[in-house]
């Protein structure tokens, strides 16, 4: 049977991952693809840390050369996250005839562009299915499955970490600091949690998701973010009570001022999908001209559902060596950049929770601003006191301009019965 060989760089979570599947499942894996796929090296800087199994002997090295720069290699597993060195060994990979398999959303969000016109010039692909979606093969179906459609939105829970913290502070009540250390002990966060929490991990994969699905460069550093840090126990029990759930959502949709692309809590409906994806699960909601309405979900991060996607990759890749075919297009035949929307032009509901004086004439002055602002309100709760005198004003507003509800809001912050900064949450219906 012919052999396939393969070097890995980068022997962390996910890595292991990958070693244990081309272990346990290698008969079944050969079975399917009609070759071997061998582990000829693996390099990681850690060469002692315990990752619950053995190697053959000599395969392991702290000097990722001996993969890049060994002709005999036809596939190199980038594993090491981040921009550099990351980026020079793409490069030298492809350059040497390599294919390249990827889970590096960093990377290729920010420079996607250019290693991405590096792969076409060389005719060889990067394989990127575990940088999106854990086991949820969302590439895979944007690119083939739906690939007769124009998306014209998507939705999508796209941080495991962070998902995972939001559930757990909502059903069990405990804090974002214990949440945080659970996410890191079960393996799930970046090794810089703070990629995680300010929805950075989120933009970087919403960036590839809406590059491939509008047919355009999305611009990673003007996606509008914002992460989970300020979200307290507080509004999720008061928007819980309002039939929401707060999800840090990655939203993409074609608007008539470009593409609408950002990263921010979300409060969601409770009879919406999207609310009961819980813990680690992602999910991605897709809207096509022909395909409708489309849910995916799955395990996003972990090692297993990651090392998943980089197996399958590594078949693909493995198909396409067996075919000898070099002319798959690159990931968007294009060096056309997407147009991106300001964020002052989305649309939406806001909640909004207003810390005040409880005072008589209040609720009138804000109300006052929202309405010169001509912003509507659809409700508003004020239950319970805080201490010293205050309340919590809760407001639901009616659909109204991001621009002239950021202008209201900074002039109720600063009335001089308002104290503290008030809270506002978009809603997505
Ligand atoms: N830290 C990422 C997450 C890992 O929590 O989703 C998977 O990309």
């Amino acid at each position: 049977m012919k052999e396939i060989k393969i070097g890995l760089i980068g022997w962390g979570t996910v890595g292991a991952g990958v070693t244990r599947i081309l272990q346990k499942n290698s008969a079944l894996i050969s079975r399917r693809l009609g070759a071997r796929l061998r582990l000829v090296r693996v390099a990681d800087l850690n060469l002692k840390r315990d990752r619950g199994m053995k190697l053959a002997p000599g395969i392991l090295t702290r000097d990722a050369a001996r993969i890049i720069e060994d002709p005999e290699i036809d596939i190199v597993v980038e594993l090491i996250g981040g921009l550099d060195p990351a980026e020079g060994m793409v490069i030298s990979s492809l350059r040497g005839g390599k294919r390249v398999v990827t889970a590096n959303k960093a990377l290729l969000a920010e420079r996607g562009k250019t290693l991405f016109r590096e792969a076409g010039q060389v005719r060889r692909r990067i394989f990127f299915e575990a940088s999106v979606g854990g086991g949820i093969p969302i590439i895979k179906i944007i690119r083939e499955g739906l690939s007769a459609n124009r998306i014209s939105s998507i939705l999508g829970i796209i941080n495991g970490t962070t998902n995972y913290i939001l559930t757990r502070m909502s059903e069990e009540g405990i804090t974002l600091a214990a949440a945080v250390r659970g996410a890191k002990k079960a393996g799930y966060a970046e090794k810089n949690p703070a990629l995680d929490l300010e929805g950075i991990d989120s933009a970087h994969k919403l960036a590839l998701l809406s590059s491939l699905a509008f047919g355009g460069w999305a611009d990673f550093s003007r996606i509008y973010r914002e992460g989970i840090n300020e979200i307290t126990d507080e509004d999720i029990a008061y928007t819980a009570g309002l039939g929401y759930t707060i999800k840090l959502l990655a939203v993409a949709k074609q608007s008539p001022s470009g593409a609408d692309l950002r990263v921010h809590p979300t409060l969601v409906p409770r009879r919406h999908l999207l609310s009961a994806v819980n813990g680690i699960f992602n999910a991605v909601y897709l809207e096509g001209d022909f395909s409708k309405s489309q849910i995916f979900q799955g395990e996003g991060a972990g090692q297993g559902p990651t090392a998943s996607a980089v197996v399958a990759d590594l078949m693909e890749a493995g198909r396409e060596i067996l075919s000898g075919n070099d002319s798959t297009p690159p990931f968007i035949a294009t060096d056309r950049d997407l147009k991106l929307a300001p964020i002052g032009e989305v649309v939406c509901r806001h909640y909004l929770r207003i810390p005040v004086i409880d005072r008589p004439g209040v609720l009138a002055r804000i109300a006052s601003i929202l309405g010169a602002g001509g912003i509507s309100i659809d409700s508003v709760i004020q239950r319970q006191r805080y201490k010293r005198g205050l309340v919590p004003v809760i407001l639901m507003t009616n659909q109204a301009r991001e621009k002239a509800l950021q202008t209201a809001l900074d002039k109720i912050s600063h009335l001089e019965v308002v104290r503290g900064t008030p809270v506002r949450i978009r809603v997505e219906d």
